[in-house]
């Protein structure tokens, strides 16, 4: 199993979360010098896309996000784990944006699913309720923050979120929330930025952590998740550049 690396996390000390981002840190000696960035609080986060939904669907597919994502869900989720299902696989899709993912998922694998999103930007609802229609799915759309999901306790078969965990000042709040809405034996497949050049830019557009593999397992096996692995968007440079997905599955006892 993966061990968590340390992350250096500021605890918000009041009002919307106002804690910071780590941008760089690094001892001297007996001196730690760190350099750290006021977060996007969830109301800023939910104007900025807001702003950003109209041409969402357009910036994913420039970046090459559309085909990334049906290559990356063909390669890391297994067939009978998705396919031939008594009963619909249920999935939520946390931070869905415009619903990028969960068409992705329709796209690759036969289902039958019973789609669930939630994300804080009604435009960007707005859009995937289009974008979801116009591809014969029907979801459940919920506004709401992936830190507090409206949802019980083993809910879903599986859930995604695809670059919505590094927008929060503590990733851990919101993989502890995924974990308990999953069912045992579910599965959790995250996509972050990483540690690299495209990463450095969304990273300092966008206030967001970057993590590499060892870091992104770390985060998923700490909060008890199992087979956690990780894997690169080969074949889609940009992509690769930018995100790695990672997997881990909720232990059955
Ligand atoms: C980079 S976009 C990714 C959208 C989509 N998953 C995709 O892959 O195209 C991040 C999304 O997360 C949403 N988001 C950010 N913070 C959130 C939060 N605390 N709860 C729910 N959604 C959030 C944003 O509104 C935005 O739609």
């Amino acid at each position: 199993m993966a061990h968590a690396a340390p992350i250096d996390i500021m605890v918000p000390e009041s009002g919307d979360n106002c804690g910071t981002i780590p941008v760089f840190a690094r001892w001297f000696g007996s001196w730690k010098i760190s350099v750290q960035r006021r977060a996007l609080s969830t109301t800023e986060l939910a104007k900025a896309y807001d702003r950003e939904a109209a041409g969402w669907d357009r910036t994913i597919k420039r970046l090459g996000f559309a085909d990334a994502y049906v290559t990356m869900l063909e390669q890391m989720l297994p067939d009978d784990f998705v396919e031939d299902r008594k009963v619909p696989l249920r999935v939520l899709d946390a931070g869905m944006g415009t619903g990028g993912l969960s068409v992705a998922l329709s796209r690759t694998k036969a289902g039958p699913f019973a789609f669930h999103g939630i994300d804080i930007s009604p435009g960007m609802l707005i859009e995937a309720e289009r974008n979801l229609e116009d591809c014969g799915i029907s979801a459940d759309l919920r506004l709401g923050d992936v830190q507090s999901l409206p949802y019980d306790d083993g809910a879903f078969d599986l859930v995604m979120a695809a670059h919505v965990l590094e927008h929060l000042v503590d990733p851990h709040h919101a993989i502890e929330e995924m974990v308990r809405v999953l069912k045992p034996g579910g599965v959790l497949l995250g996509c972050l930025t990483r540690r690299s050049s495209l990463g450095m830019y969304i990273h300092l557009k966008w206030r967001t952590h970057r993590v590499n593999a060892r870091e992104a397992e770390g985060w998923f096996a700490q909060h008890g998740l199992e087979r956690t692995r990780c894997l690169a968007f080969e074949g889609h440079t940009r992509c690769r550049n930018l995100s790695l997905a990672c997997i881990g599955r909720k232990p059955l006892a």
